[in-house]
């Protein structure tokens, strides 16, 4: 009996083990961003910093003495991320601001404080995004995927132009891998339309805009990434509500696949941070970068879809 209970014991500890192994093996295929030079006096603005992705920047950015606007839609939200931020570190600043995605008239407002305040600040990190059940329209009469991942983003670098521009700001754009699968309807952008799918082919599309106009900032001169971070535990998928047997589900695919918010954070903060203490221009000439391996997307950007893009939006924002 005895004998039996050791060797199953022990298989069980041998087969924990090999879990264990292979989730660090694949830890460390995934990355970290090594860089640990402190980032005193630099400024960097992250939309959608009170959750997830944003936050882990924001965070780990702090812990390097950054100064850090966090830019929310709920200014309670972002204060208890400051808060819970403090309980950490001492170091860095950070700030919060307002803005609301799904408003153009909060994003003007925002640039018009950043505008003021802190005019030379020397990365945007466009990370807000979501992704929904159900599509519906926004007080701009826009779809919200369109609005919230894509549209005012565009917006915000638009009016915050001759600062970027002047001070050699970088953007970096979180987009995801799912851009591979989108297309762009310009007959019926910025609508809903009608389809049996039940996936979420807005999340994907708004995915691909991101590359599109991270393409069309590149083409005009501005240091640029544009990335996906992978698949990482966040708040992302909250409209579909997990339950607690999807986790068993999927739990082969949460163990080797799913990567901490902490991890996939750190596509974003190698990107902000790489070339940034020396004021060069990012050596690297390629502007997408899909992860810390420098992978590239599958799609072939072409140049008259990212003009196309960029008129459409600007005439969806009314920027000219
Ligand atoms: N997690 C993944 O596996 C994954 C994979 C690929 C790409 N991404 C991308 O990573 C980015 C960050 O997402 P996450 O995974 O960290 O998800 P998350 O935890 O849900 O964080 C998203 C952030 O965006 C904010 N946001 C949503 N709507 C907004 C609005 N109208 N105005 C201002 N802010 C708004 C959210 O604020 P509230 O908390 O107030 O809602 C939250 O701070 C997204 O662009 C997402 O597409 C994520
Ligand atoms: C979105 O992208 C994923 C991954 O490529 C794909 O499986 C899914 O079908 C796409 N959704 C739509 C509606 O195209």
């Amino acid at each position: 009996m005895n004998y039996y209970l050791t060797i199953s014991t022990a298989s069980v500890a041998a087969f924990v083990s090999v879990i264990y192994l292979i989730r660090k093996q694949r830890e460390y295929k995934w990355g970290w961003c090594k860089d640990k030079q402190k980032l005193n006096g630099k400024i960097f603005i992250i939309t959608g910093s009170n959750s997830g992705l944003g936050y882990q920047t924001a965070r780990i950015l702090a812990k390097r003495s950054a100064t850090v606007i966090l830019a929310c839609r709920c200014l309670e939200k972002a204060k208890e991320a400051i808060s819970n931020i403090r309980k950490e570190t001492d170091e860095g600043e950070l700030i919060e601001l307002e803005l609301d995605l799904a408003n153009f008239e909060s994003v003007r407002r925002f640039c018009k404080e950043i505008k003021e305040k802190y005019t030379k600040f020397h990365c945007l990190i466009a990370n807000a995004g979501l992704s929904l059940k159900e599509p519906f329209l926004t007080k701009d009469n826009i779809e919200v995927h369109h609005q919230v991942n894509y549209l005012s983003h565009f917006l915000i670098v638009n009016e915050l132009f001759d600062s970027i521009k002047s001070n050699n700001a970088k953007v970096v754009i979180v987009s995801s891998k799912l851009h591979e699968s989108g297309k762009i309807n310009f007959d019926n952008f910025g609508k809903i339309v009608q389809s049996n799918k039940r996936d979420n082919k807005y999340y994907n599309n708004t995915k691909l805009m991101n590359f599109y106009f991270a393409k069309e900032l590149y083409r005009k001169g501005i240091d640029v990434n544009v990335l996906c971070p992978g698949l990482s535990f966040t708040n992302l998928f909250r409209d579909y509500k997990p339950k607690f047997y999807h986790f068993i589900l999927f739990s082969p695919i949460i163990l080797f696949f799913l990567k901490s918010a902490e991890q996939g954070a750190q596509n974003i903060v190698y990107c902000a941070t790489n070339s940034i203490n020396t004021d060069e221009v990012n050596p690297d000439k390629s502007f997408i970068v899909m992860n810390l391996r420098q992978e590239k997307s599958k799609v072939n950007l072409k140049d008259d879809v990212s003009e196309k893009l960029w008129k459409i939006s600007e005439k969806m924002c009314r920027t000219n």
